[in-house]
């Protein structure tokens, strides 16, 4: 097969729509920061997109099917829709705390969704993609993984440490060997399909070094989608997952569909790279789709050091956190903190400092002083502002400027740490232009009436454009300031 010119990995800053997704979460668990992260992250990219004019579609959902699900329905004595429908709850609540502008959300047991995932698997199937093997190897339940003998770590899964269980059965597998060169192809094409580089450079090599077909359905796992022309196997809960993607928007020929997809980007953890970055452009390739422009993975939180886990009992709701320290300061802290890629640290401690640092003594500060000296100067009225500006004034504007452009780029790579911290860079100019302005001594003289209008006006101008650069990561204090 040859690249369609569709295929093209676009600069994802000059298609007028604009396609985001976060992955979709397990059913099993109960939401917490990790969660949450992945959620803040795209949706900060959503709005801020929006706010660039673009037609955005942000989609977000849960993964209901498979073995986990099953498992930990049966350990609650109830059905797994039961399961489902219960915690899907919990996140379709956080999601609304939290300010999240999803577009949709999809559960991936929406007979919307189930009809289409039956559709591409007999597609795949008819184009000789899919055939029926035996499988005899190991199985992770907590990642829904599949791995060899050889894979293991220490007779553990090697991507969480828990132990696995040996299956061998009848199985459907898909000719994802077929793709390899396709993959390097494309991979080598198309450099920023994967993101961060490194992350990219890892997955490349890992494609290079040989890629085995994959199992694509279980025959002992009665919860999931059934495979139409065998109904004793369900499909594969990663695959039945990964086409989320494609099934909330529709059919081929629906509006949705034409309009968004490709998917410009997939924001996912990087645990979950080898299915977002090698599996599914594959079998998006078996099916002639065009594969997404771009998969970012990020890195992992830890909780004051550790690993979070329900089993560690460390999942604290990000409910709680924000009842306690306001919704804005911890979406602000979790993409201020760590570069957007990296792991991070999540601590109490940390967050305080931010909100004291940043939020309370630049921008709150900033606030407060210049509303305070309007009151008490101008009677609450900003004041007009006409002729030159002063070099300062000048100074303020063209910073905004390149503001803009750091922003602009920032956003663009995903690097919302640094497009922060070109703001706060901004902030604490203007509360310089305060000090060396000094409207309190202006205020005093008639004779420097014009020169106080002129500052107060810059102030509250420069407010304006911060609420503005702030808005997608802090939508209710932006809010607030208009
Ligand atoms: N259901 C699959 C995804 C299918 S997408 C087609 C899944 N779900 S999950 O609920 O286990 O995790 C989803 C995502 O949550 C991770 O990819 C990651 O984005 C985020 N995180 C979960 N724990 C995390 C941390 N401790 N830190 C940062 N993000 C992590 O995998």
């Amino acid at each position: 097969m040859d690249l369609k010119p569709g295929l093209v990995v676009g600069n994802i800053v000059d298609k007028k729509t604009f396609y985001i997704t976060t992955p979709i979460y397990y059913v099993n668990d109960i939401p917490h920061i990790g969660h949450s992260y992945t959620t803040i992250a795209a949706d900060a990219l959503a709005r801020y997109k929006r706010m660039r004019d673009y037609d955005v579609f942000f989609l977000t959902g849960t993964d209901e099917h498979g073995q986990k699900i099953e498992k930990a329905a049966q350990l609650n004595n109830e059905n797994p829709i039961e399961l489902a429908d219960r915690m899907v709850e919990r996140f379709k609540n956080l999601w609304q705390v939290l300010d999240i502008s999803n577009d949709d959300f999809i559960r991936t047991t929406e007979s919307r969704h189930v009809k289409q995932v039956q559709d591409a698997f007999v597609k795949m199937y008819e184009k000789g993609d899919i055939y029926l093997g035996e499988y005899e190897g190991w199985y992770c339940t907590p990642c829904e993984s599949f791995w060899t003998s050889a894979q293991l770590s220490l007779d553990n899964c090697p991507e969480c440490g828990r132990s696995v269980e040996k299956i061998k059965e009848k199985n459907y597998f898909f000719r994802l060997s077929k793709y390899q060169d396709l993959l390097i192809e494309y991979f080598e094409k198309y450099p920023d399909f994967v993101k961060p580089e490194s992350r990219r450079n890892e997955l490349h090599r890992r494609i290079v070094d040989g890629i085995d077909d994959i199992s694509v359905s279980r025959a002992a796992v009665e919860w999931g989608v059934h495979v139409p022309m065998d109904n004793k196997h369900t499909i594969y809960v990663w695959v039945d997952a990964l086409f989320n993607y494609i099934t909330a928007l529709g059919l081929e020929d629906s509006e949705k569909r034409k309009k968004y997809w490709p998917a410009n980007i997939h924001i996912i953890g990087k645990e979950i790279l080898w299915f977002h970055g090698v599996i599914w452009p594959a079998m998006l390739m078996s099916l002639g789709i065009e594969t997404p422009y771009q998969i970012f993975a990020h890195g992992w939180w830890t909780l004051e050091g550790k690993k979070i886990s329900k089993s560690l009992g460390n999942a604290i709701d990000p409910v709680e956190i924000t009842e306690a320290y306001g919704v804005d300061t911890y979406r602000y802290f979790l993409l201020r903190e760590v570069p957007f890629g990296l792991d991070g640290n999540f601590s109490y401690e940390a967050m305080v400092n931010r909100i004291n640092c940043d939020l309370g003594n630049d921008l709150g500060n900033l606030l407060h002083r210049t509303l305070t000296m309007i009151e008490k100067y101008c009677e609450g009225i900003v004041p007009e502002h006409e002729g030159s500006l002063s070099a300062e004034g000048n100074e303020l504007i063209e910073r905004s400027k390149k503001l803009n452009n750091e922003v602009d780029y920032a956003m663009g790579n995903l690097q919302f740490s640094k497009a922060l911290e070109s703001i706060w860079d901004y902030i604490g100019l203007v509360n310089k232009y305060v000090e060396i302005s000094k409207p309190w001594i202006l205020a005093k003289e008639s004779s420097t009436r014009n020169k106080l209008s002129e500052v107060l006006y810059n102030l509250v101008e420069s407010i304006r454009i911060i609420s503005l650069f702030i808005l997608p990561f802090l939508p209710n204090v932006a809010a607030e300031m208009h």
